[in-house]
């Protein structure tokens, strides 16, 4: 019998780590489409992303961006159904911890369908946050689930979740780092574009909703990054997502000197800038990942994170918010020479995943 997979997606970092998926199920003939909820819609923040990867239309696209969570999550949650009920997958992959993954979780769900779940297990360990939860209610729906390092694996089994529903597969954030670094090398030139050198920046991103929407930790980041460049002399260069730049304009924040706003970046231009970066500062997940790939050194604007493995390894350290432990930590990583491990697997995880659906699927 063919098989069929819906994948699932509705923001930026789902777009990447779901494109080795995509690829997997082109070079293996499986019947496959892509539902995109619509969570982001702005052309940086979406289409960007499908021209840079080379990924087809999706086959699907929900209008749901934009809206407050209160519409949005029912919204999608009623659309989804709609698409499975008429268009029935024997699978739905979704990936990560976003409003787009538990809706797709609890729709496929309510129909009979099984979930796989790509990055399975990862934990913060705080409630507050809306992606925990997310993970949380997904992992215990999901039929497959695929973790991508061991300390994952483990939070599964601590909860209780049964062992033979899950798989260690690595991370396809290597997988898509692996297959378009080397692009973007060619096609990219983003440091030209920008006037900067080679390890003479810093990179900087900020978007999660329990820091910039806070005011205080809004401006402890920013009061943060001005002192690192008041003490290092290195530009920050940060690619501002929407979100933040909303609150910036909200709170009134005037930028110090150093920090220079850009657009958010299309992924090739992207990993040119992450590469090459002397250091990353940020609060995303997926840059805690990639920093670990590309060997750039991390400061986590965060008080806990998902990816403990990044700071066991000691290429990333958790700041929190107040100015003067990010320039400590970004002196401290900066000055001391670390070891290179990456946790996150050998770049084949998308093909495991698909593999591994395809064979539990012909044991039942
Ligand atoms: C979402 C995820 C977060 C993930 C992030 C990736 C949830 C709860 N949060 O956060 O886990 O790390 O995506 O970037 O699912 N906006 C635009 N254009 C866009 C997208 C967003 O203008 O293309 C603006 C809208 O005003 C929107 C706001 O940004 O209301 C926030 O977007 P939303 O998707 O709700 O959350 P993110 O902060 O992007
Ligand atoms: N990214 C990008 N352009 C940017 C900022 C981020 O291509 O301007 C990529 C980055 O390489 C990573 C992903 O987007 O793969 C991370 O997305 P984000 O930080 O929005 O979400 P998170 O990973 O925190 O969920």
């Amino acid at each position: 019998m063919k098989m069929k997979a819906c994948i699932l997606l509705g923001t930026r970092p789902e777009i990447i780590k779901m494109s080795p998926l995509i690829r997997a199920c082109e070079s293996l003939g499986i019947d496959y489409y892509i539902l995109h909820t619509g969570q982001h819609y702005s052309y940086e923040m979406d289409r960007q992303f499908f021209l840079d990867l080379e990924l087809p239309k999706p086959k699907y696209n929900l209008d749901v961006g934009g809206r407050p969570y209160r519409k949005q999550v029912g919204m999608m949650i009623r659309q989804i159904m709609d698409v499975l009920s008429k268009d029935r997958p024997d699978i739905v992959f979704v990936q990560g911890d976003t409003n787009s993954v538990l809706a797709g979780a609890l729709a496929a769900n309510k129909l009979g369908i099984p979930i796989g779940h790509h990055e399975a297990g990862l934990r913060s360990h705080d409630l507050t946050m809306l992606e925990e939860t997310n993970r949380i209610i997904t992992d215990h729906i999901s039929d497959f689930l695929f973790a991508p390092t061991k300390d994952a694996k483990k939070n599964l089994e601590e909860e209780g979740i049964d062992m033979s529903k899950t798989w260690l597969t690595g991370n396809t954030v290597v997988d898509a780092v692996k297959e378009n670094l080397k692009i973007s090398e060619k096609k990219a030139e983003p440091l030209k574009k920008l006037g900067l050198k080679k390890g003479g920046y810093i990179l900087a991103t900020a978007h999660r909703a329990e820091n910039v929407d806070v005011q205080k930790r809004l401006r402890g980041i920013i009061g943060g990054l001005g002192l690192v460049f008041e003490k290092t002399g290195l530009e920050v260069i940060y690619p501002i997502h929407p979100r933040a730049k909303a609150r910036l304009e909200e709170f009134k924040i005037d930028l110090p000197d150093g920090i220079r706003l850009i657009e958010p970046q299309g992924y090739l231009d992207f990993l040119q800038l992450e590469a090459n970066a002397k250091l990353i500062i940020t609060d995303s997940g997926g840059l805690q990942e990639e920093a670990c790939i590309l060997k750039v050194p991390c400061v986590t604007t965060r008080d806990n994170t998902e990816r403990p493995e990044t700071v066991d390894a000691g290429i990333n350290v958790l700041s929190g918010t107040v100015p003067e432990k990010i320039l400590s930590c970004a002196k401290d990583m900066l000055e001391n020479h670390r070891r290179w491990t990456n946790p996150f697997g050998d770049g084949h995880a998308g093909k495991r995943i698909i593999e591994t659906w395809l064979k539990e699927s012909s044991k039942s």
